[in-house]
């Protein structure tokens, strides 16, 4: 049985089928061959002119290694090698020569026969030379972005310095002076410490957000039950002053960097306690579960809850929907989750009814387990 009759399910010699291929080995804009172990091209399409200019009846006398780049050619040989022992080959890249004298990177595969063998060949320069713009374009990303990382940190940091100086020198003002200044002037007094502060909650949050974003997170088990407590007892008086209840579900123990973990948490619940209409005290849930490779931690309230429309926004930086007068805050804490959840590999979401409440979702994959380690199993 003739082996092209196999190939396209025919048993018996068919002279229509041949045609067919025939037809298709001519259209073909790939570069199809069949090479004999002589070094020489028994059968070959018109792609390889078309493709690389050297006439048929050149190719047909010279050997396909010598249009081989010089460089690719004893690679070459080897994979020929390969396809002599039987074997097949999936994508060999190597550079051709074209008869002008350019150079054209191509993908190869082949396979075996019994006096030639069979290759099929891609022209992939164009494919090869947008992949490697893109990795000089996201290399070129990362520099400026750890630069800019460096910039944020740095800034915030000699910042802090300065506004240290303004707002002890208000303070020593204030309880030295503020007899001497008549009502205006203390009125002045207080709107400049106001501002000192809003701007070290500012600094502060810039440099969590900073550190964040530039440590890689050092996982490790963490007690979220325990953790969640630290929370609570570092917002106790917040939390105290909105008269918000915080119930806590079972949690896990799950693998992560625990002050991340923790500055997330302590985000969430501040804000689930602090965005609550006046004169109506917050109920607070903490719960988690576990899906498949994950665990989900959510942190709900029954608050003023958010708009549709604003659900993906508020976790860009800066992102308020209120004014200072209503509900203070910097706008950096949400992005500040987002980053943390992101460095753990995860996520975070919020599903809420305006008027009703909000709950934000974080799910943080389980890490890889250590080779030989059994994987831990957090909880049922
Ligand atoms: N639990 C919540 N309920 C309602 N709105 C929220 C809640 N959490 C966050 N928001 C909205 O998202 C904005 C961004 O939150 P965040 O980044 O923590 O900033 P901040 O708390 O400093 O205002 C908030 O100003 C608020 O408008
Ligand atoms: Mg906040």
């Amino acid at each position: 049985m003739n082996r092209l009759d196999t190939a396209i399910g025919t048993s018996a010699f068919d002279p229509a089928a041949t045609e067919h291929l025939t037809r298709l080995f001519a259209m073909s804009p790939d570069l199809l061959a069949a090479a004999g172990f002589d070094g020489l091209l028994k059968h070959f399409n018109d792609a390889w002119e078309q493709q690389l200019g050297w006439p048929r009846a050149v190719m047909e006398t010279k050997p396909y290694l010598d249009i081989v780049h010089p460089e690719d050619r004893s690679e070459t040989e080897l994979q020929i090698g390969r396809l002599a022992q039987g074997e097949t080959i999936a994508e060999y890249v190597c550079r051709m020569v074209c008869v002008d004298g350019s150079v054209r990177w191509m993908a190869w595969s082949g396979g075996p026969g019994d006096e030639a063998f069979y290759i099929v060949g891609r022209d992939v320069s164009e494919r090869l030379a947008m992949e490697h713009e893109l990795a000089q374009r996201a290399d070129r990303l990362q520099g400026t972005n750890a630069e800019l990382q460096d910039f944020a940190y740095t800034a915030s940091h000699d910042l802090s310095e300065p506004l240290r100086m303004v707002a002890s020198f208000l303070g020593l003002l204030e309880r030295r002076s503020a007899e001497d200044l008549d009502e205006k002037g203390r009125e002045y007094l207080r709107l400049a410490s106001d501002g000192a502060v809003r701007m070290r909650h500012l600094i502060d949050d810039l440099l969590t957000y900073s550190r964040v974003a530039n440590e890689e997170p050092r996982r490790e088990q963490v007690d979220l039950h325990a953790l969640v407590d630290d929370v609570l007892a570092v917002l106790g008086p917040a939390i105290a002053e909105t008269g918000a209840t915080v119930e806590v579900g079972e949690l896990p123990t799950l693998e992560a960097e625990p002050t991340q973990l923790a500055q997330l948490l302590q985000n969430l619940i501040g804000n689930a306690a602090k965005f609550h209409p006046p004169g109506r005290s917050p109920t607070v849930c903490v719960s988690a579960r576990r899906t498949t490779g994950a665990c989900v931690l959510t942190v709900a309230d029954d608050g003023i809850g958010i708009d549709e429309a604003d659900q993906e926004r508020i976790f860009a930086m800066f992102t308020r929907l209120h004014g200072r007068d209503a509900y203070a805050g910097t706008g950096i804490g949400l992005a500040i989750c987002r980053r943390i959840a992101e460095r753990h590999g995860g996520r975070i979401y919020v599903e809420s009814t305006p008027g009703q409440g909000s709950m934000f979702h974080t799910l943080l994959p389980d890490a890889p387990a250590a080779p030989g380690t059994p994987r831990q199993q957090a909880f049922a």
